[in-house]
């Protein structure tokens, strides 16, 4: 099930708007940082919470097979929409990350961007993206965090829980074990809050 923003929003309404209040920030730096982590996929890849799509342009030739997951239906509209007006064959199934419908160890690459903010359970959704990885298979990940700065994250902590948008479950602290290229980012032409991000990818052992 879709995170509390998103349903105090509305799906629809964020479904809609989307691509439009982010557009700034994909100009401004955003989708360089989509083509950087995404460069890295290969083989069977799945995208948890693809939203509308805008990781779809970014992937490369190496990605064999890729399936992505949305639990919104507005979402899953807009993304076999985009899916259907690009040259990347990919197949759309709507479910949460938290529930993944595959078996175990079925994917090489699992990506995910800008999701965990909304999942309902981040560590469960982690979980399953490591779970539906073979071993040896890798998680990229470009993911809002908490601030290293500590007046930030001392607004981040206090309005977490009225809005619940900021992953108080850092990915990097989650999967760190294994984190082979972890980068440190912000947000461009976002709210100070939801600027820090963290980018990059962990191997399953
Ligand atoms: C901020 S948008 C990011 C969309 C896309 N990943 C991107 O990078 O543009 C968050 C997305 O996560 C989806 N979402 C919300 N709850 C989810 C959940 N439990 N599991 C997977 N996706 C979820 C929303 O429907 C939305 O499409």
């Amino acid at each position: 099930m879709p995170g509390r923003i998103y349903e105090a929003t509305g799906g629809r309404l964020f479904a809609a708007l989307y691509d439009r209040l982010t557009k700034g920030s994909e100009d401004a730096g955003l989708a360089d940082m989509r083509a950087r982590v995404l460069a890295k996929a290969h083989g069977a890849t799945l995208e948890p919470g693809a939203g509308t799509g805008a990781n779809l342009k970014h992937y490369p030739d190496a990605v064999t097979e890729l399936v992505l997951t949305e639990p919104s239906e507005h979402m899953a509209r807009r993304l076999r929409d985009k899916v259907a007006a690009s040259r990347r064959a990919a197949q759309v199934v709507v479910a949460p990350a938290e529930h993944l419908p595959f078996e175990d160890a079925r994917f090489d690459t699992v990506a995910g961007t800008l999701v965990l903010c909304t999942a309902d359970d981040p560590a469960a959704a982690l979980r399953e993206a490591v779970r539906v990885l073979r071993p040896g298979g890798q998680l990229l990940f470009l993911e809002h965090v908490r601030a290293d700065d500590p007046g930030l994250a001392r607004w981040q902590d206090r309005l977490e829980g009225a809005w619940g948008y900021m992953a108080t479950v850092s990915p990097a602290a989650s999967i760190a074990a294994s984190v082979d290229d972890l980068e440190r980012g912000r947000f461009p032409k976002a709210p100070p809050l939801v600027r820090p991000l963290v980018s990059g990818r962990a191997t399953r052992a």
